[in-house]
């Protein structure tokens, strides 16, 4: 059943609580990455400009003792966002108490609030408590009485169930979903429930293991799976094939083999790797098809694998992808990732969605990522919605 959303309510003159995922990459004050911030403007915007009040609530990094604490502060998240709205933000640098009450007290139909980091409230005089992380009861039911409607657009967060998503929703009559949390449930849900075919998901990144969960519910669904990246190699090990010095989880062989098995010709490999003596992106390197040679490792596919991928993309209907190609991060190893996120940005008549660090990082570093559906903001989030789980943040939705 569809959920209830944030154009749903009504949030003039309303207090209204918002869940945001607004967990960036920060160092020494300094973000690196706004991605998670600007996605959730759309729906900060509609609430603010429809007169409600905006309390926003999210946790960033983990707040294990009282030392993290400094470091992990919301205000320089705050302050990005004021730049992003091109308004005023209040920032309220506690997550309870009469502070926090007094400027939510004093806020004016419009304004924006930011309290600060909800894990702070997992370390309470020195001790690691987990109120937030743990869902303490008491501190859900206290953040629900600060607001008079709930709005969730926190989907980076929606496969924990915390005080600041779960607890707050179990004690309000509704839960809302934001634009963001709206959109991932439309292409990520939509895509493993309802994809349309053919269904092709792409599936890269280091180990087997992050991704068994994944390959094994797309296997029941997807009409091809595409395998990348460093995971291969377990795979190449599991078909007796010669791997060289590449990376290998020799524990998760047979779980390959037994893939490999049920999967038959709809789990494609690479069929050739660009190898060289040493994970180093200044050392000669070569392309070599099938068997990788004694003393070479793989570091990405290879120009064939990558037209057989194009190939079976060029008709797809559905494309999910999570997980690079090869070692994303060294410009001699990063061809096959940027030629994929390329192809797909020329797919027109598909449903492209992309999660995933590199995967992402590649779109948008090709310029790509607008002509693509969907750029997802989760990233164990979505692949555990990936791997057919309940996500916890958003069962806790109201349906409509
Ligand atoms: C994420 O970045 O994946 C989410 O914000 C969740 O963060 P967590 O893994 O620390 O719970």
């Amino acid at each position: 059943m569809a959920k209830l959303t944030v154009s749903d309510l009504d949030v003039k003159g309303k207090k209204v609580l918002m869940r945001v995922d607004f967990n960036v990459p920060i160092k020494d004050g300094v973000i690196g990455n706004d991605n998670r911030i600007v996605a959730a403007l759309p729906t900060i915007k509609y609430v603010i400009e429809n007169g409600g009040k905006a309390i926003l609530l999210s946790h960033l990094g983990r707040v294990k003792k009282e030392e993290d604490k400094p470091g992990l502060s919301m205000r320089p998240v705050a302050e990005r966002l004021s730049n992003l709205l091109n308004k005023p933000v209040t920032f309220v640098p506690t997550t309870e108490g009469k502070q926090l009450e007094d400027a939510i007290d004093g806020l004016n139909d419009g304004d924006v609030l930011v309290m600060e980091n909800t894990r702070y409230e997992d370390v309470k005089d020195g001790e690691y408590v987990k109120r937030e992380s743990g869902n303490d009861p008491e501190l859900g039911k206290y953040w629900a009485s600060l607001g008079d409607v709930f709005v969730n657009d926190a989907f980076g967060t929606a496969h924990r169930s915390h005080a600041s998503n779960v607890g707050i929703a179990s004690n309000m009559a509704q839960t809302a979903a934001g634009f963001l949390m709206e959109k991932e449930i439309t292409f990520i849900g939509g895509a493993v429930d309802n994809p349309e075919h053919p269904f092709v998901a792409i599936l890269g990144g280091a180990k087997v293991s992050d991704k068994i969960g994944v390959i094994d519910n797309l296997l029941a669904k997807a009409d091809k799976i595409l395998i990348g990246g460093g995971m291969t190699y377990t795979f190449y090990a599991a078909k007796g094939m010669k791997i060289g010095n590449s990376l290998v989880e020799s524990d998760k062989i047979d779980l390959a083999k037994e893939i490999l098995d049920k999967a038959g010709d709809k789990l494609v490999l690479p069929v050739d790797s660009i190898v060289a003596e040493k994970f180093d992106n200044d050392v000669a390197h070569k392309t070599v098809e099938g068997d990788i040679p004694d003393g070479y490792m793989a570091l990405d596919i290879g120009p064939k694998s990558v037209a057989e991928f194009e190939d079976v993309l060029k008709d797809a209907k559905t494309v999910v992808w999570n997980g690079p190609m090869g070692v994303f991060e060294m410009s001699n190893y990063a061809e096959g990732t940027l030629e994929i996120g390329k192809f797909l940005g020329t797919l027109k008549d598909a449903k492209t969605i992309v999660g995933g660090g590199d995967s992402t990082a590649a779109v948008q570093q090709l310029g790509v990522a607008d002509q693509l559906s969907h750029i997802s903001t989760g990233g164990g989030a979505s692949l555990e919605y990936l791997e057919g789980k309940t996500l916890p943040g958003i069962a806790a939705i109201s349906d409509k």
